[in-house]
């Protein structure tokens, strides 16, 4: 069987090349990939500002859906035929896929792949840096930046779904009122100055038990104003710049925590730990159509570029897919 993947020769080419399909390994699965979710990490490796860890597949793509064509040796539940969504060590853009068997959640008939291929990645960043990292409970604040996003559509959901009073951000009052019709309580305009302003006045501000920012920069002062005594703040992106200034005075005076995580460089049991508590919380939740991957729009894979630059220009809402089977 041949592989026609994508290959960024340069940061503006992006070639269809063919080789051998891989052969799964120990564990593993191969997957005929039906589509294939967007992730800002890969708009930021092929402009070679992200490399990939050493072990993983050069070729990018981080999450997929579609149906089991190969299983390696001491995989013990899937079986070829099974329609699956993935967490991939790279090398999702792309025909078929390897990834490991405990990296899949099978998909029920209610969902496409074209929404399966947009949750993968959500589901396990928002569940290890809210749930785990952040410690979320049932009947805490929750404050999800970027709820306009493919991890924060789902984040906002996710934690509705676990009892949690959700708060959020977005970029225009339209996209504001989008994420408050997934769940979120109020939802501040980022774009505007005067964003802890706008959660003091909606009286939030010193109440936010977790908070998942994407951003970073100066933002982080603000989460650290908006967190609640003994409050979690969590940070996994840095949109708004690496470096900030911080009154560590906060960090001490509300015994806040400040930490953050990237899933790439995760362990692989880790991801497998966590794909096992998505299973029992979070999936079911899925199935039954309480928590729906938004999808903006799919891309055919040979327009991989168009599909990077709408992500660069921040125009979508939710998730963007490449349709992997028109090459
Ligand atoms: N560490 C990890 O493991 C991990 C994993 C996945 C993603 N991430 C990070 O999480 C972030 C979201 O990823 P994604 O794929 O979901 O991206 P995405 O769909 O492109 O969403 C970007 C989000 O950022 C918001 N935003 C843009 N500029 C902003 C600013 N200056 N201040 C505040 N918010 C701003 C956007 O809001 P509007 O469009 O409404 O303006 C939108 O909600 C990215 O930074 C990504 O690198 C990290």
């Amino acid at each position: 069987m041949n592989r026609h993947y994508i290959a960024f020769t340069t940061p503006e080419t992006a070639d269809v090349t063919t080789d051998s399909a891989p052969t799964p390994g120990g564990g593993e699965v191969l997957v005929k990939v039906h589509h294939a979710g967007i992730n800002r990490a890969d708009v930021l490796q092929r402009l070679g500002l992200y490399p990939p860890p050493e072990d993983a597949s050069p070729i990018p793509g981080l999450e997929v859906a579609g149906e089991v064509v190969a299983v390696g040796p001491e995989c013990t539940h899937l079986q070829v035929g099974d329609r699956v969504c993935a967490l991939t060590h790279g090398g999702g853009y792309a025909s078929v896929a390897i990834a490991r068997e405990d990296h899949c959640l099978t998909l029920p008939d209610t969902l496409t792949t074209e929404q399966g291929a947009a949750l993968p990645e959500a589901l396990l960043t928002v569940w290890y840096n809210v749930f785990e990292r952040g410690r979320l409970a049932k009947g805490e604040t929750v404050l999800i930046h970027g709820g306009s996003s493919g991890i924060g559509s789902i984040g906002v959901q996710m934690a509705r779904m676990m009892g949690a009073t959700v708060i959020s951000t977005a970029g225009s009052s339209q996209r504001c009122e989008a994420v408050q019709a997934l769940g979120a309580r109020f939802v501040a305009n980022h774009r505007e100055d005067n964003l802890a302003a706008q959660f003091e006045s909606a009286g939030f501000a010193g109440h936010v038990d977790v908070i998942l920012d994407i951003a970073g920069g100066d933002l982080t002062q603000t989460n650290l104003d908006l967190a609640a005594p003994d409050g979690r703040i969590v940070c996994i992106g840095v949109m708004r710049g690496m470096q900030s200034e911080i009154n560590l005075a906060t960090l001490f005076m509300k015994r806040l925590t400040l930490t953050g995580s990237t899933l790439r460089r995760l362990e692989t049991t880790e991801r497998a730990r966590c794909f096992g508590a998505i299973r029992e919380h979070i999936w079911p939740s899925v199935v039954a159509g309480d928590i729906r991957p938004v999808v903006d729009q799919t891309y055919p894979l040979n327009a991989v570029l168009d599909a990077h630059e709408h992500m660069r220009l921040g125009t979508h809402f939710g998730k963007l897919v490449l349709d992997c089977q028109v090459v």
